[in-house]
C-alpha cells in the first residue's frame, strides 16, 4: 500500500515547479528522496549550489497538497543545497576578503577561549547549522558559557537561525561578536553590507574564515562551536589547520551516500590529528506531529555502524521533527523552547556527553 502512496505522492510532486523554470520539481531532479511509511511521508528536496527563492512557499505547497492524498497522515519536506564547497561560482561570489596564507598556518590559541569544536558534514544539508546552535545552547544549559562561528562563507545561516539581522561593533580592529540566547554569535552574514564593506579586507576565503576566527573578541567562552561550511575541500581544509581545535562532530543522515561522505569528513580531521569527539545522526527517524509515533524513513542505524567500524564513538540520534525546522525558520532555536521534544531530549544527551568529553 506505500508502494500506491508513493506513486500518488510523486505524482503530486510533478505538479510544482520553480517560478521561472519550464520542468516540474521531478524532471528537474530536484526530489532527492519520497519515503512513505505508515502513513507518514519525508520528502528531500536538493538543489544542489542554492536553494532557490520560494523555497519556503514551495515546501509549503507540497507540504499542503501532499496531506490531501487518501492515507497520508503528516508530510515533512526537507529543503537542502548540497552544494560542492568550493569551486569557480564560488570563488566569484566572495566578498572582499583577506588574501589566502601561503603556507599551512599553524593553530594559534583564541585569547580566553577553552575549547573550539567543529561541527562537520561530508556533504551539504545534512543538518550541521540546525544541529550547532541546538548543541551550542545545550552545552550552555550545562552550565558552559559558549559562542557560535558561522564558517560557511558562502551560504551563512545564523542569522537566520537565531532571528539576528545586525551589524556588530568594531572597536580597534576588533570585531565584537552578537550576542543572542545567551550566546557569542559570529557569521559572515552579520558582516556582509553593500553600503559598508568595512571590515573586510583583502580578497579571499580562507583569509576570511581567519578573519572570524581570530578578529573577533571571542573571550571569555568555554567551549566554541564552529559550524564548518559543507564538504572536505581545501578551505575546510585550512580552516581545521588554522583553528586549534579541542575536537570535531561530523553529523551525518542515515543514508548510505551520507555515510561515504561523512567518511570524507572524519579523514580531514585525521589528516590533522584534530580528534573525533563522535557522529550523529540527524533525521534518523520521523516524529509524527500528530501521533507522535516514530518511523525510521531514511533508514537507521547507519552512522551508528559506521561509527563503530572506524573506532569512533556514536554520540546520538536527532530525530526529523518539524519544530526542528520551524524553529530554525522562526529564528528561535528549538532547545530556547519549552516544549520536550525528542529532539530536544537528544540534543540534551549529546551536549551532555560532548561536554563529559571535552573534560
Ligand atoms: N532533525 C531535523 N528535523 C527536521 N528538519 C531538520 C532537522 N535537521 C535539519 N533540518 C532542516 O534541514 C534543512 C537543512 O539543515 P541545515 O541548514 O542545518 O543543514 P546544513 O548541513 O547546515 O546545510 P549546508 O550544508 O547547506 O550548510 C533545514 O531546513 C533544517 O531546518
Ligand atoms: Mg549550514
Amino acid at each position: 500500500m506505500d508502494n500506491n502512496l508513493k506513486k500518488t505522492v510523486e505524482q503530486k510532486l510533478a505538479a510544482h515547479k520553480i517560478a521561472g523554470q519550464d520542468q516540474n520539481i521531478v524532471t528537474a531532479g530536484y526530489v532527492s528522496a519520497v519515503i512513505v511509511e505508515g502513513g507518514q511521508v519525508g520528502i528531500v528536496l536538493d538543489f544542489g549550489d542554492q536553494a532557490p527563492d520560494g523555497a519556503s512557499a514551495l515546501r509549503a505547497a507540497i507540504e499542503k497538497d501532499v496531506q490531501t492524498i487518501d492515507g497520508i497522515k503528516a508530510t515533512n519536506v526537507v529543503v537542502t543545497a548540497s552544494r560542492p564547497a568550493q569551486g569557480p561560482q564560488a570563488v566569484k561570489q566572495a566578498p572582499q576578503l583577506r588574501p589566502a596564507p601561503k603556507a599551512p598556518p599553524t593553530p594559534t590559541a583564541i585569547p580566553g577561549v577553552k575549547h573550539i569544536v567543529a561541527v562537520a558534514s561530508g556533504k551539504g544539508g545534512v543538518g550541521k547549522s540546525t544541529t550547532s546552535i541546538n548543541l551550542a545552547l545545550a552545552l550552555q544549559q550545562q552550565g558552559l558559557k559558549v559562542g557560535v562561528l558561522d564558517a560557511d562563507i558562502f551560504g551563512p545561516s545564523l542569522p537566520t537561525l537565531v532571528g539576528l539581522d545586525k551589524k556588530p561593533q568594531t572597536k580597534d580592529k576588533i570585531i565584537q561578536p552578537l550576542e543572542a540566547y545567551g550566546l557569542k554569535l559570529m557569521s559572515i552574514g552579520f558582516l556582509i553590507d553593500v553600503d559598508q564593506p568595512v571590515v573586510w579586507r583583502g580578497p579571499r576565503v580562507m583569509g576570511a574564515t581567519q578573519q572570524l576566527l581570530k578578529d573577533v573578541a571571542w573571550g571569555p567562552l568555554d567551549v566554541l562551536i564552529v559550524d564548518m561550511p559543507p564538504g572536505t575541500g581545501d578551505v575546510q581544509l585550512t580552516m581545521v589547520q588554522q583553528a586549534p581545535l579541542s575536537g570535531a562532530v561530523i553529523v551525518s543522515t542515515p543514508q548510505d551516500l551520507a555515510l561515504i561522505d561523512a567518511r570524507k569528513g572524519l579523514a580531514m580531521f585525521e589528516k590533522v590529528d584534530v580528534p573525533i569527539l563522535g557522529i550523529i545522526e540527524n533525521m534518523t527517524s520521523f516524529i509524527c506531529p500528530h501521533c507522535d509515533g516514530e518511523s525510521h524513513i531514511f533508514g537507521h542505524g547507519g552512522a551508528e555502524k559506521t561509527a563503530q567500524k572506524i573506532g569512533c564513538e556514536f554520540l546520538g540520534g536527532i530525530p526529523l521533527e518539524m519544530a526542528v525546522r520551524a524553529s530554525a525558520d522562526d529564528g528561535i532555536p528549538l532547545m530556547t523552547q519549552t516544549t520536550d521534544s525528542a529532539a530536544q531530549v537528544a540534543y540534551a544527551h549529546i551536549g551532555k556527553r560532548i561536554f563529559e568529553k571535552l573534560g
